[in-house]
């Protein structure tokens, strides 16, 4: 197995905290170079950027809002110049604006849809400009895209099933380039977004088949995976890393 990513350049939106840290680190741990965004925690952006930085790597945080289009767009341009390549994208900042469904107006629409689904088509339009052969797109959706178990989910999860439609239509678009484009659905994951001990949290395990929360390492796991020359072949995939919860 040689799942290597030695010389290679990713970018990971909100790659501060959380799910997209854990990638970020994975990648880096992996040979990547790595490019990670936040929107306002510069501090645990930094730690990040440190820790692979501490371990032989090369890292950078960017502050970028994923609502700003033209600020996205710009920062990829920006990440492939100054690295001088890129090869991995890793759609992930996420809004999670959830209510009932009365409730939800247009600026919660209008969020959720320019951070969830705007961004992921901008960036990878961007990056995609950069990309050779071998490229890696891969965007994080959502276990509840799959299957609705709460109420007050309806924009969240219309805004993450749309990755579904992107990821396909592109792995057929770009699969003449070698690029491949893929999603991975997360289940509960413990993160500030989803507290392994927060209120549902309980309900939540027991919807799983494993009966407890993924740790931000799981996902990232599943993301070196795809983004490694091993994933050469597989693209348009939805991958579920949800602990059951789906089936
Ligand atoms: N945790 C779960 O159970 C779960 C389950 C399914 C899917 N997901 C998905 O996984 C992804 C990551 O979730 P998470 O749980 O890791 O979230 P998190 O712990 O809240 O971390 C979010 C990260 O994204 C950044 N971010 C948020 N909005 C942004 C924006 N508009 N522009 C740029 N960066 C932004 C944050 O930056 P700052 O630090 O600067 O705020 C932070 O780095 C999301 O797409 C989420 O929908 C999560």
């Amino acid at each position: 197995m040689n799942n290597t990513l030695d010389g290679k350049v990713a970018l990971v939106t909100g790659g501060g905290r959380g799910i997209g840290a854990a990638v970020a680190l994975r990648l880096a741990a992996e040979g990547a170079a790595v490019a990670l965004t936040f929107q306002q925690d510069q501090r645990r952006a930094d730690e990040i950027v440190e820790q692979i930085v501490a371990s032989g790597g090369r890292a950078v945080a960017v502050r970028v809002d994923s609502a700003d289009a033209t600020a996205l767009v710009a920062a990829v341009d920006r990440v492939a110049d100054s690295f001088g390549r890129l090869d991995i994208l890793v759609n992930n900042a996420g809004a999670f604006l959830l209510g009932p469904f009365g409730a939800l107006g247009v600026a919660e629409f209008e969020q959720t849809v320019a951070v969830n689904v705007r961004a992921p088509f901008l960036a990878t339009q961007a990056a995609v400009r950069h990309m050779a052969a071998g490229g890696r797109i891969i965007n994080i959706g959502s276990n509840v895209a799959e299957r609705a178990v709460f109420p007050g989910f309806s924009l969240y999860a219309m805004s993450k099933t749309a990755l579904i439609g992107l990821t396909k239509a592109l792995g057929r678009e770009l699969g003449p380039r070698a690029i491949t484009v893929n999603l991975v659905n997360p289940g509960p994951t413990d993160t500030d977004l989803n507290p392994a001990d927060g209120p549902n949290a309980s309900a939540v395990n027991g919807l799983t088949a494993l009966g407890h929360y993924a740790e931000p390492a799981d996902i990232a796991a599943a993301v070196a995976f795809l983004a490694g020359a091993d994933g050469r072949y597989i693209t348009g995939a939805t991958v579920n890393v949800d602990g059951g919860f789906t089936i």
